[in-house]
């Protein structure tokens, strides 16, 4: 979605801007364009497609100033073109704004503009903002915060903004209302951003507005308020990541070095969760062994991949915990009629926890009376602020717009999740409790494996990576890998994906099934029958000539008879093998995309954050 970048400071914000909004193409966009105070007023450059464009724009035509304000933008109201870009200005150019959200009053407030002599020149919503602003000054608003307070309490929706008026030097204004905006306090500078990677390298400390606050940034400092004017207090949190981890580190991509990164993200998260006696230990779960014993009900929400790992989590804690789980996409959630009574837990999982859809779904469940717990990477964000547990990820910051290590996160939060619950309610004996953990500790290394293989994974991916679809198959704890595996492989090489569950193939996809189509199949080896089942769905695709692509445990003989190629994996208990195979999966489709040339850490049409729902 769009990306916000302002500086305030002492350097020609030219460069810190474009530097920012590099930082933000992660998020996904179209357009670009920024603004800045110039000795003449206000200047802006804007341009259609990759920030290279901008820049073109910016060294046919230089401009230099401080402050300023930039702006990617993901099109939502209006095509993506220039005049559609951000900034944008009121009728007299002396206000600018950038926008990420959505103005959903707009065509009633560009109606009443029109008929007092307003005149747009865009097909968006923001440009109301800047008219309304200028209406405000017209009509006798004293300053240009009283201007934009007044203006902000017309506007309905969502918004992060970032304001520039070319008659107040040196400040840069920032509003949020539903859409992420931070704050960041570096030496004498002073910057805005849709997130914290975008800027890290320059700031000490973070400030997490809130909705319906505005922060007035200034050589001086910055105060933030409420849309009354009344100064707010807020927490200066000190930055925890370190600026290396918004880097690429040596990898042709973020998304190449964020799948390498899972061994170490998963070790970490499962160290920081076990105690001395490899028990597992979640400090911030906030709910009582009791709690836990009278819950009748998990409710998991999500999108996307996210979904995914939603999915693996009602199985595991069916499994381990003896609970009722059900799950639900934030999309559908929000607008069906869902029974959720409040000794239901509603558990919100979210890589960014900013999805609109997953938020929606939270207050929804709020207002049910639930309690709600996130697993969430993000600290800070408002599904963070909104909860009354979390289970942080500790991903650290995720740039490829494919979720790869942040999907595992969340995997691993729901076995430990789990393993916590089932023993809080007395599902789980100690014996068995510590075979599950055992068996946790041994996912970092299995993944590592997979991982030294990736050349193998690679000449399957080249072999078969020009066919116009493949179907993913996978069976109990591995369906949700399947889904994910096709959702990785649509995502980023644009062949078409679909991912089922096995047993269902016989229903209908088995129809597309022919001698050109590849089958990736996950069938690891486990005890009980859903292997022998998953063998027998592999014996469906084989008896039709399917190109079966097996991911199977090293050694396994009756898989490697069937497959026309195999992706070998260690054996690893069942209930933790997604952990693994999914690894496997997220290579493959890396490497089909890199045959197919797509650009891989932003792929086509896709935001990293969907705060519009
Ligand atoms: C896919 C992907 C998306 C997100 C989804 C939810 O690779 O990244 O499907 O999983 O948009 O995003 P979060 O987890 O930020 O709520």
């Amino acid at each position: 979605m769009c990306g916000i970048v302002g500086y305030v400071g002492e350097r020609d914000a030219v460069p810190v801007l474009l530097e920012g909004l590099r930082r933000l193409e992660y998020r996904g966009y179209d357009s670009a364009g920024i603004a800045v105070q110039t000795p003449d007023g206000l200047g802006w450059r804007k341009s259609v497609g990759r920030l290279t464009e901008l820049e073109q724009a910016l060294a046919a035509n230089e401009l230099h100033g401080r402050p300023g304000i930039g702006h990617t933008r993901w099109a939502t109201h209006g095509e993506p073109s220039t005049t559609n870009s951000h900034p944008h200005l009121d009728g007299t150019g002396r206000i600018a704004v950038v926008h990420n959200g959505i103005i959903e009053n707009y065509q009633a407030l560009r109606d009443a503009l029109g008929a007092c002599g307003h005149t747009f020149q865009s097909d968006t919503d923001t440009e109301v903002l800047p008219h309304l602003i200028e209406a405000e000054l017209a009509q006798g608003a004293p300053d240009s915060e009283t201007a934009l307070r007044q203006a902000l309490q017309q506007a309905r929706g969502a918004y992060a903004l970032g304001v520039l008026f070319a008659d107040q030097p040196d400040t840069v204004y920032a509003a949020r209302l539903g859409s992420p905006l931070i704050v960041g306090i570096g030496d004498g500078e002073y910057f805005i951003a849709s997130d914290v990677p975008a800027i890290v390298k320059h700031i000490r400390e973070v400030i997490y507005l809130n909705d319906g606050e505005i922060a007035v940034l200034t050589p001086d400092g910055v105060t933030v308020k409420n849309l009354e004017g009344e100064v707010i207090e807020h927490k200066r949190h000190p930055v925890a990541i370190a600026p290396e981890a918004a880097e690429r580190a040596g990898f042709e991509t973020f998304m190449l070095k964020e799948i390498h990164e899972q061994p170490r993200v998963l070790r970490s998260l499962l160290e920081s969760h076990l105690t001395d006696t490899d028990r597992v230990h979640i400090p911030d779960i906030g709910f009582s062994d009791d709690y836990f014993q009278l819950l009748r009900r998990i409710m998991i929400v999500s999108c996307g991949t996210a979904y995914h790992a939603a999915m693996y989590g009602k199985f595991l804690l069916e499994h381990l915990t003896g609970l009722a789980v059900e799950t639900d996409l934030g999309s559908e959630f929000r607008y069906r009629s869902p029974r959720i009574e409040r000794d239901t837990l509603f558990v919100a999982v979210s890589q960014s926890g900013e999805t609109a859809d997953t938020l929606a779904s939270l207050r929804l469940a709020r207002e049910m009376k639930c309690k709600v717990c996130s697993i969430c990477n993000v600290v800070g964000s408002s599904l963070v602020r909104e909860s009354d547990s979390i289970l942080y990820t500790e991903a650290g910051p995720e740039i490829g717009v494919a979720s790869t290590k942040a999907y595992t996160a969340q995997l691993l939060a729901f076995a430990l999740f789990s393993i916590h619950v089932g023993r809080a309610r007395g599902e789980l004996s100690d014996a068995r409790a510590a075979a599950l953990v055992k068996a946790l500790a041994a996912v970092p290394d299995a993944i590592h494996y997979v991982l030294e293989r990736a050349d193998r994974i690679r000449a399957i991916a080249d072999k078969h990576h020009d066919g116009p679809s493949a179907l993913y198959l996978g069976r109990r704890f591995n369906y949700p890998t399947a889904l994910e595996g096709a959702l990785k492989n649509k995502e980023i090489s644009y062949q078409h994906a679909e991912g089922y569950a096995a047993g269902e193939m016989k229903h209908g996809p088995i129809a597309l099934i022919n001698e050109y189509m590849p089958v990736i199949c996950v069938c690891t080896q486990t005890d009980d029958e859903v292997y022998d089942k998953m063998i027998s769905n592999v014996r469906e695709v084989e008896a039709r000539h399917g190109r079966i692509i097996a991911l199977a445990t090293d050694g396994d003989r009756q898989v490697a008879d069937l497959a026309e190629d195999i992706i070998y994996v260690p054996p690893i208990s069942e209930e933790f093998s997604p952990l693994v195979n999914v690894v496997a999966l997220q290579l493959l489709a890396y490497y089909a995309a890199q045959a197919r040339g797509t650009d891989i850490d932003k792929p086509r049409n896709l935001a990293k954050s969907v705060t519009v729902e």
